[in-house]
């Protein structure tokens, strides 16, 4: 059936085949015993290393052998070109690249315009997946790159490739396989325009690492990031910059999310936030008028909708900011989406210097999560965002006061502001 005459949506049937084999004996049962845990052996994961350091640190120090990995993006935003970059720099590792979106002509152009060598690089253009699960028995590869899940098809299941059962199936065989013989497997899935991974969630569930590669069109940038990881952290970023001749990695990103003009401007607060251990200096900027509409329009991008409300709620309940009458847009520069609760300080100070026009002391980064009463909350790991800020010459730092007790005073080159509540915030540094 096409169409679900429940809910309405299309392509939402799935095929359960149904197998008839017989019922296991009870003998066969009663030999299938659970274990003490002590008695399983434990090998310590020896980790497939790329040798992209960006791509490493996202995965929590390489890919583990025999894990199924999703590689998830919009079209166009370099998960081809990430993965033969990946396939070429292996150490110590052979791979086998499997395409049914590009020709093997189109590879190996695009191999040669990211001028790899790949020698102990084995590719194959191939959608069926009887055939693609011959090849991974026979190949000597321990890293494969399938792109795309949504070109697999198996003939015994009957709907198009790309539909929620082939693509489910494609899943749970190509797990099997990894499982089986301990290759890493990243499969290649695309986003829809809804920002979902295209096909089912249930892609998600099954693969056991899913990775993101997100970046904003005007901008070369690219972001990678862990959304699950059973065998490392999620929240780790990657920053890469597509060039000319593939993805550049950027070690050192905090330069991309800041202006460098020399004039103070109004509306603008320098951030010190940390995603997963990385520390970034991002620039928020904030934009406040009065409104000419009955309900004032409110916009945040890279950031929470709902913390803004309650940062705004907290300005006007305990600051006596108002801002009923006015329309308010806010912005982390370079569109970043980020949700530190250490932005929250940063936004209040961008949203209150838009709407007294008046201008932040340069050279000045604020950190510190806002509570209901108007307090300002200690966060993780401050003395990671003091290093950040002094390493990119920022001069003072406003924080909150629990943090900064923590600091040890050594080699500190920045001036400290040290602050309980966001009143006294406001009072130190505008
Ligand atoms: P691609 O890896 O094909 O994207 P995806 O597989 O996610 O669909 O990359 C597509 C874009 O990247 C394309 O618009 C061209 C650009 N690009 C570069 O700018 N430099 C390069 O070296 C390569 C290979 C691609
Ligand atoms: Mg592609």
């Amino acid at each position: 059936m096409g169409r679900c005459p429940v809910c309405g949506e299309w392509d939402t049937f799935v095929e359960e085949r149904h197998d008839s084999r017989e019922r296991p004996s009870r003998e066969a049962v009663r030999s299938v015993h659970p274990l003490p845990l002590s008695a399983v052996g434990a090998q310590p994961l020896e980790r497939l290393q790329t040798g992209i350091g960006e791509l490493d640190r996202v995965t929590g120090g390489g890919f583990v052998p025999g894990s199924l990995v999703l590689l998830a993006g919009d079209p166009g935003v370099g998960k081809s070109t990430l993965l033969l970059q990946a396939c070429a720099q292996l150490r110590g590792a052979s791979a086998l690249y499997i395409s049914g979106e590009e020709s093997l002509e189109q590879l190996r152009l695009r191999a040669e315009r990211l001028s790899c060598a790949p020698d102990q690089l084995w590719v194959f253009a191939e959608t069926e997946l009887d055939a693609i699960e011959e090849a991974l028995a026979q190949s000597q590869a321990n890293f494969v790159v399938i792109d795309s899940i949504h070109t697999l098809y198996s003939p015994t299941v009957d709907s198009p490739p790309g539909s929620v059962a082939q693509v489910r199936e494609a899943a749970a065989r190509l797990l099997q396989v990894a499982k089986s013989t301990g290759k890493v497997i990243v499969v290649v899935g695309h986003v829809t325009k809804e920002g979902l991974i295209a096909g089912p969630k249930v892609l998600e569930h099954i693969v056991d690492t899913v990775l993101h590669f997100e970046g904003e069109t005007p901008y070369a940038y690219r972001v990678l990031r862990a959304i699950k990881n059973r065998f490392g952290p999620t929240h780790e970023l990657g920053f890469f910059e597509m060039t000319a001749a593939g993805l550049r990695e950027l070690p050192n990103p905090s330069a991309l999310f800041m202006t460098h003009e020399a004039r103070a401007e109004s509306g603008v607060a320098l951030a010190a936030v940390l995603e997963g251990t990385r520390p970034l200096l991002v620039e928020v900027q904030a934009l406040v008028t009065p409104s000419t509409y009955a309900v004032p329009q409110r916009s945040i991008t890279g950031y929470d909708y709902r913390r803004l409300h309650m940062i705004m709620a907290v300005l006007e309940r305990r600051l006596g900011i108002a801002l009923r009458q006015h329309d308010l847009f806010a912005n982390i520069v370079g569109g970043l989406r980020l949700d530190d609760p250490a932005l929250d300080l940063a936004v209040a100070l961008a949203i209150v210097s838009a709407y007294r026009d008046q201008p932040l002391p340069p050279q000045t980064a604020v950190f510190g999560e806002i509570g209901l009463t108007g307090e300002l909350r200690p966060v993780r790991l401050p003395e990671i965002r003091l290093r950040e800020a002094q390493r990119l010459g920022i001069r003072r730092l406003l924080l909150p006061k629990a943090n900064a007790e923590t600091l040890s005073s050594t080699a500190i080159e920045v001036e400290l502001l040290p602050v309980e509540r966001l009143s006294l915030a406001l009072s130190a540094i505008l």
